[in-house]
């Protein structure tokens, strides 16, 4: 029976180990149907999604496997930026979430190997079936990221009333052009993130939670 939206918010995790068993085309177009109803701005839907199954889900695996073996530095393809280095307050949350998952995995912090490692899983979408790129125009800047995100958030919502799971993978996007060569990207649209999607691994990692954010704490308060 399905759930509420509130229980499927709460239920929602990313998931980091996935059942190599494919995800039917009907399911995949179910969830992209489900990601249209999200709010954008003026509706102009600055958005696009690429599907990665199959054969092609592979090459592009090997491909960003690829790059990441070659130690191709990080993030100068991006088309979309991050920061070289964070604000005190986001790098402890960062720091924490990191840790918090070389911790579930048994990852001591000075294992630098193994950390590798476990990047690298990012780059097959952690066995994911199906991986998912998200574009969003450049035109729009800011919102066109914001809407993106409000696109993947219903997606990945859906994605569990279908039992599957999700990762929202900026990793994914490292390297766009390991990546948009494999599709027909209209003009304008930038590489801003990807999406693992499958059935959840019987997995120790998936059961790492992170903290969020008492609401209080998000709240900013008026002027006294
Ligand atoms: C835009 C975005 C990009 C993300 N990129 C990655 C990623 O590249 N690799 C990864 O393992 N998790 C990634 N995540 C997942 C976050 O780490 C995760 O959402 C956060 O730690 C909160 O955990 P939860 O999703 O389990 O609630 C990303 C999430 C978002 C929203």
């Amino acid at each position: 029976m399905s759930q509420t939206i509130l229980e499927y918010l709460r239920q929602r995790s990313s998931i980091r180990a996935f059942k190599p068993d494919p995800v039917p085309a009907d399911v995949v177009q179910r969830l992209l149907a489900a990601g249209v109803e999200a709010p954008s701005w003026s509706n102009t839907q600055p958005f696009r999604v690429a599907v990665a199954q199959g054969e092609l889900r592979d090459r592009i695996a090997a491909e960003l496997c690829g790059r990441f073996d070659g130690q191709i530095e990080h993030g100068r393809g991006r088309e979309y930026d991050v920061p070289d280095k964070y604000p005190a307050e986001l790098q402890a949350r960062r720091a924490a979430c990191g840790y918090g998952i070389y911790g579930a995995l048994g990852i001591e912090r000075q294992d630098m190997a193994a950390r590798a490692m476990q990047m690298r899983r990012n780059f097959h979408f952690f066995d994911a079936p199906v991986g998912l790129f998200i574009y969003a125009h450049g035109a729009l800047g800011a919102y066109a990221a914001l809407d993106a995100g409000a696109y993947m958030q219903s997606l990945m919502l859906a994605a569990l009333d279908e039992g599957l799971g999700t990762c929202a993978q900026a990793a994914l996007a490292t390297w766009p052009d390991a990546v948009t060569p494999f599709f027909d990207v209209p003009e304008g649209y930038k590489l801003l993130c990807g999406i693992a999607v499958g059935y959840p691994a019987e997995d120790v990692v998936n059961k790492f939670r992170p903290q969020h954010l008492a609401p209080e704490t998000l709240a900013i308060p008026p002027k006294a």
